[in-house]
């Protein structure tokens, strides 16, 4: 019989490694486009490595900072309180925070607009990297934040 607290150890080691087949929808769109990418995370964050495989998927060049304190960058990058998650990375000038799927960060960096942060705020359930089998698919938004911090929608996802 199986003890709460061994029950609780198995699903820290599956969140600590995501092996799971992720959500085909966030492997839509797929570029070869190449764009070197930095995030910042702390060591024991087991969704911030399900998001960076994510990246990879993407054919981004990953490097994976591992840090003691991510606040320090999102306040380095001028990430406001309420769009705060767990990681935050930089790529091309433009930072990211949270999950955001790596199909929007390739159409920003096509795009190159003024935009200079995308960011889905919080954890949201089913976004890359937090789709574990089981979790659901929860709608989020992806926000823009552009040069005159005016913040817009950038993408709505439900149902995917
Ligand atoms: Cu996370
Ligand atoms: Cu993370």
């Amino acid at each position: 019989m199986k003890t709460s607290s061994q029950i609780l150890a198995i699903a820290f080691c599956l969140a600590a490694f995501p092996l799971w087949a992720a959500n085909p929808a966030w492997l839509e769109g797929r570029t070869d486009d190449r764009y070197e990418i930095t995030v910042y995370r702390s060591a024991s964050c087991g969704c911030c490595k399900g998001w960076i495989s994510h990246l990879k998927d993407h054919n981004f060049d990953v490097k994976d900072i591992t840090v003691d304190d991510v606040n320090k960058y999102k306040l380095q990058y001028g990430v406001p309180g309420e769009a705060a998650s767990c990681h935050t990375a930089h790529v091309n000038g433009v930072t990211i925070e949270g999950h955001v799927p790596a199909q929007d960060i390739k159409r920003l960096l096509v795009e190159k607009g003024d935009i200079r942060l995308l960011a889905a705020p919080g954890m949201p359930s089913g976004s890359p990297g937090m789709d574990m089998p089981g979790a659901a698919k929860n709608d989020f938004h992806v926000y823009s934040v552009d040069k005159d911090n005016r913040v817009d929608i950038f993408h709505s996802y439900s149902n995917y």
